[in-house]
């Protein structure tokens, strides 16, 4: 393979936690690459989900999964960060911020020379976005934050069974941070291209109530299990899906931001075009007042939290 070039069909994943875990089974699953590469700080970790997964290619289209060195994953077309410390249940994403922004500096520095698409998955993921994009130097198109795109799910799937109607045919968006300052988009919400809200079986009870389920979602699943990762696996899969295949899907993803509602140096999601190239555009998706509003404070809240760890 020529220096610089991508090894084509290889991804690879940093950290091997309870969502690195299943990212890693999501994309063997779905058959999105050939070469998967893992690692973790914990080589044993590493290794032991390497051969796990291996016995299982039975059932997989063919792959082959590998335990290396982060400098061995340089030139894969993306890299998964999954590495960090997950939430106990009773802190807020934030509260995680310093020790993961120290875990990513210290990635980065193995990184040098990557020039695939790397997705943050590890929280706070908007501000850990807008630190990988700082210290990889890579273009900011080409380091996305999993961001909303997983509150996104979360709320088609809660709109999708009080409709009784397939998550897939809900059209609605969840932006800002991935935590407790996000806003989901009742005001442009639609299934069947028929506002939501003009539905005669919708009430407007049900936004505040399923807002607040999809923004404590997280906290929800951690007090029981420990953790969140088989939704944030298949999300993450999908997404590369998407990306490696150039499919130019509409996600709403983090990626430090540079002039969509005037946003520049923070990282928040919005809806994005993905491709090949990571994220081409920004949709100026419609906001009522109180949705821009309420956005804009999220993305004050996300400045604040860069600022406190620079
Ligand atoms: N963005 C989302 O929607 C979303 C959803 C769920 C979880 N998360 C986040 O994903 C992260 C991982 O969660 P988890 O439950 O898998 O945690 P976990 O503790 O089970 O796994 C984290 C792994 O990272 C490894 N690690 C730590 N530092 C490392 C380094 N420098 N290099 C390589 N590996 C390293 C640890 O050894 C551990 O195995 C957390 O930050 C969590 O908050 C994000």
């Amino acid at each position: 393979m020529k220096e610089g070039s991508f090894m084509k069909n290889s991804i690879g994943i940093i950290g091997m936690g309870w969502v690195g875990a299943s990212v890693a089974i999501s994309i063997l699953n779905r058959g999105i690459c050939k070469n998967l590469l893992i690692n973790d700080l914990n080589k044993d970790v590493a290794d032991g989900e390497a051969m796990d997964l291996n016995h299982g290619s039975s059932f997989y289209p063919s792959a082959t999964v590998s335990s290396v060195d982060i400098n061995d994953m340089i030139d894969c077309e993306a890299i998964v960060i999954t590495a960090g410390r997950g939430g106990t249940g009773d802190e807020s994403r934030l509260d995680l911020l310093k020790d993961n922004v120290e875990i990513a500096k210290a990635i980065s520095e193995q990184l040098k020379g990557f020039k695939g698409i790397l997705i943050i998955v590890s929280n706070p993921v908007d501000v850990l976005t807008y630190y990988y994009q700082k210290f990889t130097g890579l273009s900011k198109n080409r380091v996305i934050g999993t961001g909303t795109f997983l509150d996104t799910a979360r709320l088609r799937d809660m709109v999708g069974d009080m409709m009784n109607i397939e998550p897939e045919s809900i059209h609605a968006y969840v932006v800002g941070e991935h935590g407790d300052s996000e806003v989901v988009l009742w005001s442009g919400a639609t299934i069947g291209g028929k506002p939501i809200q003009q539905w005669s079986t919708w009430k407007s009870e049900y936004e505040v109530e399923i807002a607040k389920k999809v923004q404590t979602a997280a906290y929800e699943i951690i007090k029981r299990k420990g953790s969140t990762n088989h939704a944030i696996g298949l999300v993450t899969a999908t997404l590369l899906k998407w990306i490696l295949r150039n499919e130019r899907r509409i996600v709403t993803v983090s990626i430090v931001q540079d002039g969509p509602f005037g946003l520049k140096d923070v990282a928040i999601s919005l809806p994005s075009i993905v491709s090949s190239e990571g994220v081409e555009d920004i949709v100026e998706i419609h906001m009522s007042e109180s949705e821009k509003e309420k956005f804009i404070h999220s993305t004050k809240l996300m400045k604040q939290a860069i600022a406190e760890v620079k």
